[in-house]
Order: C-alpha cells, then sequence, then structure tokens
C-alpha cells in the first residue's frame, strides 16, 4: 500500500482526482492511499500567513519554512516508516530535474511519497536544504503551482502500482518502456469515411504484426523524439 500525502494551500483542488477510472479502482482496491493536507492549518502565525517578503528585495511572496516543516513532520510520525529508504519527500518547482517514466517507476515502489506543492514566487531555500529529498519539475514551462504537477505525479505513480493496470501487458508495450514512442492503434471499424486500417492489422499473422508495430513505433520516435531514440544507442 503507497501512502500519498500532499501539501497544499488549495486542498480542494485535490477533491476529485480519486473518482475516475483506473485511478478510482486502485483506492476501492486499498492499493494506495492519498491524504491532502492544508498548509495554512500548519503556521504558527496568528494571521495564518504561510509567505512573507523575501530577504533582500524583489517582487512576489515566498513561502515560509516553518509550516511545511510542521506538517512534513506530522505526516512522517503519523505513518512511521520504519525503512526510511521507503519514504520521499517531493518539492515540485519549475527547478526541479525533470520527471519520468522511471522516476515514476521508482516511487510506484515506496511506502510513501510526501509531496509539497510550491506556490507563489518559491519556497524558502531551506526547505530544499532541510526538508526535500528531491526537487521535481514535471517540464519546462512555469504553472501558478505545484498543484497540478502534483496530480501528475500521482496518476503516473499510482497506474504503475501493482494489481492496478488489469493486464501487465499494457504496461509493458506502451510508450517509454523502451525508450519508443507506442505504435499507432486501431479499432472497429476496417474503413470509416473511405479511411482504412492497415491491411496487416486485420489478418492474424501476429510475427507480422509485431514486425510492423516495432518498426512504426521506430520510425515515430527517430522523427518525433531524437533525443528519446538516441538513449536507445
Ligand atoms: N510549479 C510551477 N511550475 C511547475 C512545473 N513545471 N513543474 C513542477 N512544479 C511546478
Amino acid at each position: 500500500m503507497l501512502i500519498i500525502d500532499v501539501i497544499s494551500i488549495f486542498p480542494k483542488m485535490f477533491n476529485n482526482i480519486i473518482n475516475y477510472g483506473v485511478i478510482k479502482e486502485a483506492f476501492n482496491k486499498n492499493l494506495c492511499q492519498l491524504n491532502v493536507y492544508n498548509l495554512r492549518e500548519f503556521t504558527d502565525d496568528k494571521h495564518k500567513k504561510i509567505d512573507d517578503r523575501p530577504f533582500g528585495g524583489g517582487p512576489g511572496m515566498i513561502m515560509k519554512i516553518q509550516p511545511i516543516d510542521s506538517v512534513v513532520n506530522f505526516i512522517k510520525k503519523k505513518n512511521n516508516i520504519i525503512n526510511k529508504e521507503l519514504q520521499k519527500t517531493i518539492l515540485l518547482t519549475p527547478k526541479g530535474s525533470r520527471l519520468s517514466q522511471s522516476k515514476l517507476k521508482y516511487f510506484s515502489n515506496l511506502e510513501n511519497i510526501i509531496i509539497i506543492c510550491g506556490r507563489y514566487e518559491g519556497v524558502d531555500e531551506r526547505v530544499r536544504e532541510l526538508i526535500a529529498d528531491m526537487e521535481l519539475s514535471i517540464g519546462d514551462y512555469v504553472l501558478t503551482g505545484g498543484e497540478i504537477p502534483s496530480m501528475v505525479v500521482i496518476d503516473g505513480v499510482i497506474r504503475l502500482l501493482s494489481g492496478v493496470v488489469g493486464k501487465e501487458e499494457s504496461l509493458k508495450y506502451e510508450s517509454f518502456e523502451d525508450n519508443l514512442l507506442d505504435y499507432p492503434q486501431y479499432t472497429r471499424p476496417p474503413t470509416y469515411k473511405g479511411y482504412k486500417v492497415p491491411e496487416i492489422l486485420l489478418g492474424g499473422n501476429h510475427k507480422e504484426i509485431e514486425k510492423w508495430r516495432k518498426e512504426k513505433a521506430i520510425n515515430l520516435t527517430k522523427k518525433r523524439r531524437p533525443d528519446l531514440f538516441d538513449k536507445n544507442n
């Protein structure tokens, strides 16, 4: 059972993410647990402030370390994970290292991930030094906060938990396993508005179909993601 703890100033943003499809099933099967903590409830400040002006000046507000430290300690105490290697605290920030399928796989084998959703202009640097085990970005663009990126992590991790995606096969052949993008897929009807499904997929020659799919995956990856393709060589 993977315990996912999320720390946010907008906890209601997470209200619906566990109510659909494969993710809903994972929760119904008790393969994971999601707890969302409202950062504001952990501040010592009498005005419930969770941010302040940056030392040295500059625009925007910086998230304070105290409430983040308090909530992370609260979560760690509550979960009482014995093997600390199986518990990781992740800060979501555009400065982080890039999220990848292999990182998701790594998270799916842990017992607890604690996700801190950054907001505003940034977080006090000491959160990076003292609290976060790693910093992650979901891509080279800036969003208003770590909430949506954390949903990306949550969704991507949960579907990798064993017992979630029905056919292990569907995980094996998908994009990024082998550093290849997915081959094209079709379903009925075989002809739609004159557009035909490739003949080879309609016959039953599985060896030929597999060869065709591999070729398509390689060609698409070379064309669209040469960076990914180069990892194979
Ligand atoms: N917060 C804002 N932008 C982000 C991004 N690209 N990845 C992770 N966290 C973020």
